[in-house]
């Protein structure tokens, strides 16, 4: 029988479980299949010493599962860091920031020796870019970085209700050009007013756990 995408998620969210090493610190990343990964781990018997969250609602799952959870000011390096993605190709160059945290997790991931990415098949692409890509703005600046978002191609959408985080808006752009995802990412990250764009390219994925409906593929770049 056809697996459905939640199925795949929680196969792709068990599997990153066996990933983490007992007794070090983790990064967790926010989304559908993290909370899925969040309460794999938590039910597993695996012990961690704690995992920076990177948005209030991975924390509070944390907190219900017993997992502690630390500052990213309180450590200099994390084992690994799990977190899914919106799109994510072949090098394991990713569009994130579907749920508005992709600032955190980009920092987040820095942090961390290997970035473990967890997905269904259906995010696995050739090229990049259907996904919109999110970009958290300065308030102030939302105007100025929407016309520089136009003249590089996009077509800008302000997420209206939002707020990050930080407090910055997000705007969800699509239509950009995304063939060479670092020049694209650079560039977008020069804009006076950008705080960060949703491409993880430049910090690629180290391992993504795929699960596809005949069964879980580990890719390496
Ligand atoms: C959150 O800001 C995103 O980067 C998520 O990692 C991404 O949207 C994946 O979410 P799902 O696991 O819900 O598809």
């Amino acid at each position: 029988m056809k697996k459905s995408q939640t199925e795949l998620k929680r196969l792709a969210a068990e599997k990153a479980v066996e990933f983490v090493p007992e007794n070090e610190y983790i990064g967790i990343g926010t989304g559908s299949t993290v909370n899925l990964f969040i309460e794999a781990l938590g039910k597993s018997s695996k012990q961690i010493k704690g995992a920076v969250a990177t948005s209030r609602e991975s924390a509070a799952l944390m907190a219900q599962y017993g997992i502690p959870e630390i500052h990213p000011n309180e450590v200099s390096s994390l084992a690994v860091y799990v977190d899914g993605a919106d799109e994510i190709n072949p090098l394991l160059q990713m569009i994130k920031g579907g749920g508005g945290a992709h600032l955190g997790e980009k920092i987040v991931a820095r942090l961390a020796q290997q970035f473990i990415c967890i997905a269904d098949e259906t995010k696995y692409v050739k090229r990049l870019g259907k996904f919109p890509v999110a970009m958290e703005v300065i308030p102030m600046a939302r105007s100025m970085v929407s016309r520089e978002l136009v003249k590089l191609g996009g077509q800008p959408e302000l997420r209206i209700g939002f707020k990050s985080l930080n407090g910055n808006e997000i705007v969800d752009v699509t239509g950009l050009d995304l063939s060479q995802p670092i020049a694209m990412e650079d560039k977008l990250n020069a804009i006076l007013g950008m705080v960060e764009n949703g491409i993880f390219a430049r910090d690629p994925a180290d391992l993504l756990i795929l699960a596809k409906q005949d069964g879980v593929e580990l890719i390496t770049a």
